[in-house]
């Protein structure tokens, strides 16, 4: 009888001392690198070479199973989707804060403080205070058993939250392990306080995505950060940039220490995001003073604010203080002016665009909100809209996030008088007079008529606009000034342009002290400028140039496409429709907009007269050799695709002229999205790399 292999006791066994010495040594990197990336914005190594340690461990985590450990930074994404969530109790109650409204009830707070602490027999002299902002985002617990997170969850009720363990984990600037020197044993158990959050950036654009694709829109960034960590399945949070700052700490075991500040310090050097501006005072007025200015940083922050909080430092003092109720004594919140208002919607009003879409907005009383006058604010679309149920006449409440453009939340209801009128986007289109029309399972409304006003308008500033003909010189008020004053009709007549005739020309005016009008006229020097400007775009390739006349659908990559394959404009607008949409990565609906586009007689004269302006409507050789569609264009493939390999992948984008690069950084053009992507999906929403589906991709490809 053969040996009875010896039973695996514990699985590290098994491996290799080896590679549990790199996978060890591979994880601490990872997590080192994660932390200056993410908590300290400060990367040491590039993306590739980030990509290359996490490949690294992955393979050997997949080698040796039995190194696996949910603590490793290859456990950050992935987990399963959950049924529900679980209720779990804080070790210590999260408490909440009460408000100081103004300077006066800040005082008030300070007077009371000092006093009690006088009253306990402590010298209120002494007393310390930190001043913190108060971030408007998704407060969260977080616990540490002996240095690992072991559970993560929302407030809650104050008592009892839930377990959003998977979704927190997703979040780079949560460390998985405290960071410990050298021989440093951890704490049995610690637990850490802090706000959820989504950048402003971040929540903009993931808003404009979910209106683009007909989705529910995000009232405020908080909704959008709390609807991430609330979601059961993990990847949803993993796919949005979510961030923490950590500003307390709950129970601890094993922990000694004696006020705010060093908690604060603590965190900071164990691996936590804490915020850089906290500080430390000693009077009320200096209190005061923090208060102000974080009011007056407001608009600079990539994060929403509402307020500041100021919490007495030392923990002797905040035992001595109490807490009433659920608010502590001896913290306050200093709430700045509310950035929602309310006030009536007197109209809805619509933007025409480039390509003839209808884009309603609100016409409002003009209201105070956050510091800021506002009387309009986007609508985004008719569904959204009706979704929130918007009427003309409606009180609404409005709000605006940071410098985020202000938007209509949703109607006071109780406020109705029955005189409100329920929107529908118009009929006519409000530039030109044509029926508008709303395509068969759109969102959005559109203006039939090529030569509406609007579109024309706004298809001279994509013309002239960065990644078009790059027009500098000629932005897009002087745009619309021209166009007003019938100096330019379409694109073309930019090139006609008499120099002479633009020098004094009153391009806006403003009101002086007096209340008299001053013109502001353009001067020779910027004409001339304008016209250096005019006549570099001269120089740009054809794809540019086809780019540029704003043809529905033909995006950048489609541009070099059908550059590439009818090499100039006269080949291109003999094609047939079949032969267009032969092109691969063109299809029948491009061919289709391309052919309708050169349909058009007035869009004919436009290219001849272009072309006769010295424009290039041919592609140069050199764009040609080699080249191909993708020219220059960086694809990253994340994961497993389900149709091809990643072999074949990579063969259609180099037969394209792309290539294919191992990890995202700031020159990929596309991650394209597999089962299980890894880390290479928060990377690319982190930096705003255009991600495709697997779908989108072969279409790209022309599949
Ligand atoms: S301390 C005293 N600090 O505000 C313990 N809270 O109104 C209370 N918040 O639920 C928490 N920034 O969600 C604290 N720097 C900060 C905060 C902060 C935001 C939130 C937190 C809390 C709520 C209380």
């Amino acid at each position: 009888m053969p040996p009875i292999a010896p039973q695996r006791k514990s699985g590290l066994t098994m491996a290799d001392p080896k590679a549990t010495k790199r996978v060890q040594e591979l994880r601490r990197q990872l997590e080192h690198h994660n932390y200056l990336y993410y908590v300290l914005d400060r990367p040491e190594i590039s993306d590739a070479e980030y990509d290359r340690l996490f490949l690294e461990l992955k393979e050997l985590e997949a080698r040796y199973p039995e190194l696996g450990s949910p603590d490793s930074p290859t456990q950050r994404v992935g987990a399963e989707p959950l049924k529900q969530f679980v209720q779990v109790r804080h070790l210590q109650p999260m408490f909440s804060l009460a408000n100081a409204r103004n300077d006066e009830e800040l005082r008030a707070w300070h007077l009371r403080v000092t006093k009690l602490l006088a009253e306990k027999g402590m010298d209120p002299a002494g007393a310390a205070f930190v001043s913190e902002p108060k971030i408007d985002g998704l407060a969260i617990s977080l616990v540490y058993e002996d240095g690992r997170l072991t559970r993560g969850a929302t407030r809650g009720n104050g008592e009892i939250g839930e377990d959003v363990t998977a979704n927190l984990r997703t979040i780079g600037a949560i460390p998985i392990r405290l960071r410990l020197g050298r021989d440093e044993k951890p704490p049995a158990v610690v637990e850490v306080r802090g706000e959820v959050y989504l950048p402003l950036a971040a929540f903009q654009k993931l808003n404009q995505q979910r209106a683009a694709a007909g989705e529910p829109t995000f009232a405020n960034p908080r909704n959008a950060a709390a609807g991430s960590v609330r979601q059961l399945d993990p990847r949803v949070a993993a796919g949005r940039p979510l961030s923490i700052w950590c500003y307390q700490i709950g129970f601890t075991d094993g922990l000694e220490l004696e006020s705010h500040w060093q908690a604060l310090t603590w965190l900071r050097e164990h691996g936590f995001k804490v915020n850089p501006l906290v500080k430390q005072h000693h009077d009320l007025d200096e209190l005061t003073q923090a208060c102000h200015d974080w009011e007056e940083r407001r608009p600079e922050l990539d994060y929403d604010i509402d307020g500041v909080v100021i919490k007495v430092d030392s923990f002797t003092m905040q035992q001595a203080l109490g807490i009433v109720g659920r608010d502590p004594r001896w913290a306050i919140a200093f709430k700045f002016a509310p950035s929602t208002a309310v006030t009536r919607l007197l109209k809805i009003g619509v933007n025409v665009g480039r390509t003839g879409a209808l884009n309603p907005f609100a016409i409002m009383e003009p209201v105070e909100v956050g510091g800021v006058t506002i009387s309009q604010a986007t609508l985004h679309n008719e569904e959204d809209i009706n979704r929130k149920d918007i009427r003309e006449g409606d009180w609404v409440l409005v709000q605006r996030a940071g410098d985020v453009i202000p938007q209509v939340v949703g109607p006071i209801i109780q406020k109705r008088t029955g005189a409100e009128k329920v929107y529908r986007m118009p009929e006519k289109c409000p530039s030109c007079g044509s029926h508008t029309v709303r395509p068969e399972g759109e969102v959005v409304v559109r203006c039939p008529n090529r030569s509406c006003p609007s579109q024309i308008v706004e298809s001279i500033k994509h013309f002239v606009s960065k990644g078009a003909m790059d027009i500098d010189g000629v932005g897009e008020r002087l745009v619309d000034r021209l166009f007003r004053l019938g100096m330019i009709r379409n694109m073309a007549d930019l090139y006609y342009l008499d120099p002479e005739e633009l020098v004094g020309l009153e391009i806006s005016h403003s009101v002086n002290r007096n209340g008299r009008e001053i013109p502001h006229r353009l001067q020779a020097r910027s004409v001339g400028k304008m016209m250096d400007a005019l006549d570099k775009s001269r120089q740009r390739p054809f794809h540019r140039v086809l780019f540029a006349l704003g043809i529905r659908h033909v995006g950048s990559i489609n541009a070099r496409l059908l550059a590439s394959r009818f090499h100039d404009i006269d080949a291109l607008m003999a094609a047939s429709r079949e032969e267009v949409a032969g092109v691969e990565g063109i299809g029948p609906v491009i061919a289709e907009a391309v052919k309708e586009f050169f349909g058009e007689p007035h869009n004919r004269e436009t290219v001849r007269r272009l072309r006769a302006a010295g424009l290039r409507f041919e592609a140069a050789a050199a764009e040609l050799a080699g080249a191909g569609p993708l020219a220059d264009q960086a694809f990253v493939l994340s994961g497993t695709l389900a149709s091809l390999s990643r072999a074949d992948a990579r063969e259609m984008i180099e037969a394209r002229g792309g290539k294919v690069s191992g990890s995202v950084g700031k020159g990929t053009a596309y991650l394209v999205l597999g089962e299980n992507p890894g880390s290479k999906l928060a990377r690319a929403r982190e930096l705003g790399t255009k991600i495709l589906s697997e779908s989108e991709f072969l279409k790209l490809m022309g599949r």
